[in-house]
Order: structure tokens, then C-alpha cells, then sequence
């Protein structure tokens, strides 16, 4: 088997080097997203891979004293057997990503990380979901229980592999909206709740923030689903001094508006409507043809541009599940806007990406970033990390450009 010849870029290239180990707690692992995280940690610390995609290589964030990516050990919870390379496998076989040689130079570190992945925990996740389940999972007994069981987990991962710190990154398959209850509104009520066992009030999201901010693990939800967007986790992250940090990564579509929009209200072009057309296929695609699910996703696409023009252009957002293009996206979009004297123009992208290739990257980041925040005694929602995310927590600013600057301020904050 032909291996890879370290290095087409230096390892480390751009990056604070620290002796420090942690460990990145994935949530969903064997999904495209988190194999895709784990193969590219283990190509790019072995030199075999360049650091392309990764934000915090660059100025300014290169210049944050980060977590080195060879020293990151990977874990996680499932809801299905399976292990790091034949999933990774898989997905070289159907999206035509990765390649083999390079699968088989990095086998070792994924055969180890597979041996880190325990059941996960499935609440509340509607049939979509639960026919991925082909093990079982948590919790058995009794919702605190099921809380208590995820920690132990983590702990004895930290514990086994002499981690300094570990970080828990939801990447599992979007849930259904979950309404606002009373319940969330502050800490009190909601372990009242858990203690009575009250199994309907949460979605998995939520009881694994809720067991990781509790256990002091930072925690990143990259999903749209409800995770700790609810104030009684915000209070429980303050309290157990935890950064947390959400919602839903920006990748393509939402990236493009988000950058785009900006540039409509500068030049004072008014824009009359926005369409988009999302295609897709792989697991992500299969969960988001359900309409519950499809929702929590059409919500965290179709909020930002009123907030970025100051009005509301007639939108539409559609995502639509097409089986044969696998982890691969297109999205068509058509902006119809009036320029000088009322005339109306238009402007139409298509965006052709590999969805996992383009979250893999961002997941990266946002853990080195957090880590680096908890380590400054950081807590509660980051809110300087809004330009990674399609609905950031704590933020009503959605031009990417202003979102960028906030965090470069930031920087030169700590450099001071
Ligand atoms: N560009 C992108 O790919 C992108 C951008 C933003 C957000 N996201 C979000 O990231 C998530 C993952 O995307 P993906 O393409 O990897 O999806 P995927 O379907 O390939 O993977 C999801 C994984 O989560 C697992 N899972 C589901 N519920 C679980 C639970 N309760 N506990 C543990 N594991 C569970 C599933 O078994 C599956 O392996 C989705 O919510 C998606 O919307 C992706």
C-alpha cells in the first residue's frame, strides 16, 4: 500500500506549539462531519496533509497560543456501531473525498480513536433518527442516570489518556425544534425537572450540554439543534465557569449571505427577494427530508438577512434530500434587487461544496478557540465566535464582515 511522504507543508505550519494534551469529544462520530474531523486531525499531524481551511493557521488567530494538533486525542458517543476508518471508508467510496493511500496512512491513530467512542444517549429524536440506532443506548434507567453514565465517560477518557483538558463538540443529526418551556428558564427549575425524571422536556443536544457543562467540559454545538441555547444552561455554564459556544456552523449557503447581503446595503441595492435552493444527499440530507427536522435548519438559514438589511425581502429557503449526491451539496440561489431609478436586476450563485469539507475545518477551530477561552478562565456564551456560526448565541449581528472584526478585536485584546 503507497503511503504518503511527510510534507507537502510543515507540520505545524502557523501554529503555537504547547505541549498541553486534550481530547475532542465528538457527539454523532462515525457521521461525515466528525469522521471527516478525525481523518484530518490525524493527516495534517502527521504532516501528510497542508492546514488548508483552517482559520486559526492564519494571522491573527495564529498568533493565540492553540492547542497543536498532535497532540489531540479524539473520542466520543454514538448511537451506532461502526469505527473511524470504515467510516471514513465509506465515505470515500460515496462522495469521492479523501483517498486510500492517505486512509492507510493514518489507520493507526483512527483504529485508536475508535476504541474511545461509547453509546450515546438518544431523548426525544423521532423515528428520522432512532433508525440509525443499532445498539443500545442511554439512558436505560432514569434521565440523571443517563447524565451520569455520558460524564463518566468523558472522565475516564481524560483520565486514560492523561488529557489537561477535553472539549465536548455536538456533531450529531439535527433534532426537531424543541419549544421554549417553562422549565428553562432558570437552572433550579430545569434539575427539578431531570430529577423527576421529566423525559420529555429535552432533546439529546440539551442533556449532553447540560452533562458536559456540569462535568466543567467546554462545550460547542454545531448543530442547529437546541444544545444550551436555553437560558437555565447559560446559567449553569456561568456557574460551573464553562465556555459554551453555538449555533448551527456556517459553511456555504448561509456563509455566501452572510457575506454577500452586506455588500446589497452598502450600495444601498434594495433586495426585493432571496431564493434558495439547497440540494444534498448523505445522512445529514436523509435526516432533513423529515419536516421536523427540516425546520430547526430552515430557521437558522432563513433569519439573517432582515437582520443584516434592516428589512425583510420576500425569502425562501428549500433543502431537499437527493439521494445520489451523497456528502455533496448544491445550492442555487437567486437575489432579485432594484438599483438606481427602480430598475430591478438580478444575481444568481450556485455553490457547489462537500458539506463534511467544509464543517471539518470549522470544528477544528471553534475546539482549539474554546479550549484556548476556558483556559483563560473565559465562561458563558462566547459571543466573539458568531462568524462561524449560522444562528450564534447571544448576537443579533450577522454581517460576516462586522462578526470577523468583533473576533480580531478580541485577539488584540488578549495580545495586549
Ligand atoms: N457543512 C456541514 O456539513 C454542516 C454545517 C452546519 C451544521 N452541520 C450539522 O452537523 C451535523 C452532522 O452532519 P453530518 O453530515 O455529519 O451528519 P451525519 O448524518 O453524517 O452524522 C450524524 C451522526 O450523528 C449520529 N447521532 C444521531 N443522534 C445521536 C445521538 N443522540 N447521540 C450520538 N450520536 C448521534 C448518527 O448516528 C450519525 O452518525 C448535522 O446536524 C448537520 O446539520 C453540518
Amino acid at each position: 500500500v503507497p503511503t504518503y511522504s511527510p510534507c507537502r507543508v510543515a507540520f505545524g505550519c502557523g501554529m503555537s506549539q504547547t505541549n498541553r494534551r486534550v481530547g475532542f469529544w465528538l457527539i454523532g462520530c462515525f457521521g461525515s462531519v466528525s469522521t471527516t474531523v478525525a481523518v484530518g486531525i490525524a493527516a495534517i499531524a502527521r504532516g501528510l496533509m497542508p492546514t488548508t481551511g483552517l482559520s486559526t493557521t492564519l494571522p491573527p488567530l495564529a498568533s493565540l497560543e492553540l492547542d497543536s494538533l498532535d497532540h489531540i486525542v479524539v473520542g466520543g458517543h454514538e448511537i451506532r456501531k461502526g469505527d473511524f476508518y470504515s467510516a471514513a471508508h465509506e465515505i470515500h467510496k460515496k462522495s469521492q473525498i479523501f483517498s486510500i493511500p492517505l486512509l492507510e496512512s493514518i489507520k493507526a491513530d483512527l483504529d485508536s480513536w475508535s476504541g474511545n467512542i461509547r453509546p450515546g444517549l438518544l431523548v426525544n429524536a423521532g423515528v428520522t433518527i432512532e433508525q440509525f440506532s443499532d445498539q443500545s443506548v442511554r439512558p436505560n434507567n432514569s434521565l440523571r442516570a443517563g447524565i451520569l453514565a455520558i460524564q463518566k465517560d468523558i472522565q475516564d477518557f481524560q483520565t486514560r489518556h492523561h488529557l489537561d483538558q477535553v472539549i465536548m463538540i455536538n456533531i450529531a443529526s439535527t433534532e426537531a425544534i424543541f419549544k421554549d418551556r417553562p422549565e428553562y428558564h432558570s437552572l433550579e427549575t430545569l434539575n427539578a425537572a431531570i430529577d423527576q425524571d421529566k423525559r420529555e422536556l429535552l432533546p439529546s443536544s440539551s442533556i449532553y450540554a447540560y452533562a458536559s457543562i456540569e462535568a466543567g467540559y467546554a462545550f460547542i454545538n454545531f448543530t442547529p439543534s437546541l444544545g444550551a441555547s436555553i437560558p437555565a444552561l447559560q446559567q449553569l455554564a456561568i456557574q460551573r465557569n464553562v465556555p459554551i459556544a453555538g449555533n448551527d456552523g456556517k459553511t456555504g449557503e448561509t456563509l455566501l449571505k452572510a457575506a454577500l447581503a452586506p455588500m446589497f446595503l452598502a450600495r444601498n441595492l434594495q433586495v426585493l427577494s432571496w431564493v434558495g435552493h439547497n440540494i444534498l444527499g448523505a445522512g445529514d440530507g436523509q435526516v432533513l427530508a423529515d419536516p421536523a427536522n427540516k425546520s430547526s435548519k430552515i430557521q437558522t438559514k432563513d433569519a439573517i438577512l432582515p437582520a443584516i438589511l434592516g428589512y425583510k425581502p420576500q425569502t425562501h429557503v428549500s433543502i431537499e434530500y437527493i439521494e445520489s449526491m451523497e456528502g455533496w451539496k448544491t445550492a442555487w440561489d437567486h437575489i432579485h434587487f432594484a438599483g438606481f431609478l427602480e430598475t430591478k436586476m438580478t444575481m444568481q450563485f450556485t455553490w457547489q461544496g462537500c458539506d463534511s469539507i467544509l464543517a471539518a475545518p470549522l470544528v477544528i477551530d471553534l475546539a482549539r478557540l474554546v479550549l484556548h477561552a476556558h483556559r483563560r478562565g473565559e465562561s458563558g456564551v462566547l459571543d466573539y465566535l458568531a462568524c462561524y456560526f449560522k444562528s450564534p448565541q447571544g448576537v443579533t449581528e450577522h454581517d460576516f464582515f462586522k462578526q470577523v472584526a468583533k473576533l480580531h478585536s478580541y485577539i488584540s485584546q488578549v495580545e495586549r
